[in-house]
């Protein structure tokens, strides 16, 4: 099958991308979607959240990249059924720099991923919190882009940032890429400032602005020290929940064909 490949992408670290990643993840393996996760942050927080230790990471995320290796030679199985994951390994920092010197430099990832035929339906790809050569390769491999909001002051700056790679990206490598949507993280309905960024975020985006919003929740953060996603740490958390409606959301939109241009 041609699987649907989306990159979990925003410049600004700690926003949710990885969280997202996970959770999202593992709420569309529960729903029988098959997914494999690529870990392309070099920090690796995707892979130890979903229990793969350092010491079994044999392959990784940078033999895919640079290497000749398939994904699904790579992958592997979470404790979550339907869900893989191609991890990170530290010399991934290095691979930004030594994919300069390749004349196909933007290309490397979608090239390992454009395979004919996969086990999954969906690919995720949990990128580092920059617009580096590693985030390109993503969005050139990529159908579309989902980006974690932290409701706070500069938000939607760096938003702008991102959506004008997206379309530089879209006018040199990769004309089909779409945005999937933009989803609220960290949402703190008692405060202000979150509140008139998401006015400002649903005024200026509309239906790009995912109906779900992630509330700020510590049992998100305390999951990953368990080695799994909140689905299974905590099923009826406010996280697991928000989460699962996330997925319900994106399959819904996906079935309806809805993804907008920007
Ligand atoms: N909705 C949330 N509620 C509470 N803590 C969260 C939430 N989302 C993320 N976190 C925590 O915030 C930190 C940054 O999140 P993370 O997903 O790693 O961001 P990124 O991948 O964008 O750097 C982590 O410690 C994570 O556990
Ligand atoms: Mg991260």
């Amino acid at each position: 099958m041609k699987p649907k490949i989306i990159s979990i992408a925003n410049q600004k670290g700690g926003v949710g991308k990885t969280t997202t990643a996970i959770n999202l993840g593992a709420a569309l393996a529960m729903r029988g979607e098959r997914v494999l996760l690529i870990d392309l942050d070099p920090q690796g927080n995707a892979s130890t959240g979903l229990g793969v230790s350092k010491e079994t990471r044999h392959q990784s995320t940078y033999d895919l990249i640079l290497g000749e290796s398939a994904p699904s030679d790579i992958a592997q199985q979470t404790d979550v059924e339907n869900l893989w994951i191609v991890p990170a390994t530290m010399d991934l920092s290095s691979a930004d720099t030594e994919l300069m010197s390749s004349a196909r430099r933007v290309m490397h990832l979608r090239n390992a991923l454009r395979l004919r035929d996969t086990p999954y339906s969906y690919i995720l790809i949990d990128c580092p919190p920059s617009l580096n050569l590693l985030t390109i390769n993503a969005f050139v491999a990529s159908d579309t882009i989902l980006v974690p909001l932290q409701a706070e002051f500069f938000a939607l700056e760096g938003l702008s940032q991102l959506l004008l790679t997206v379309r530089e990206v879209r006018t040199t490598a990769n004309s089909d890429l779409r945005v999937e949507g933009v989803v609220l993280t960290m949402f703190d309905r008692r405060n202000n400032l979150c509140l008139q960024v998401e006015e400002d975020a649903r005024e200026n985006l509309g239906d790009l602005v995912f109906q779900t919003k992630i509330p700020r929740n510590v049992r998100l953060s305390e999951a990953p020290s368990y080695a799994m996603p909140v689905l299974n740490y905590d099923p009826t958390s406010r996280g697991a929940i928000a989460y699962r409606s996330l997925a319900a959301e994106l399959l819904q939109r996906n079935n309806v064909k809805q993804v907008s241009h920007v």
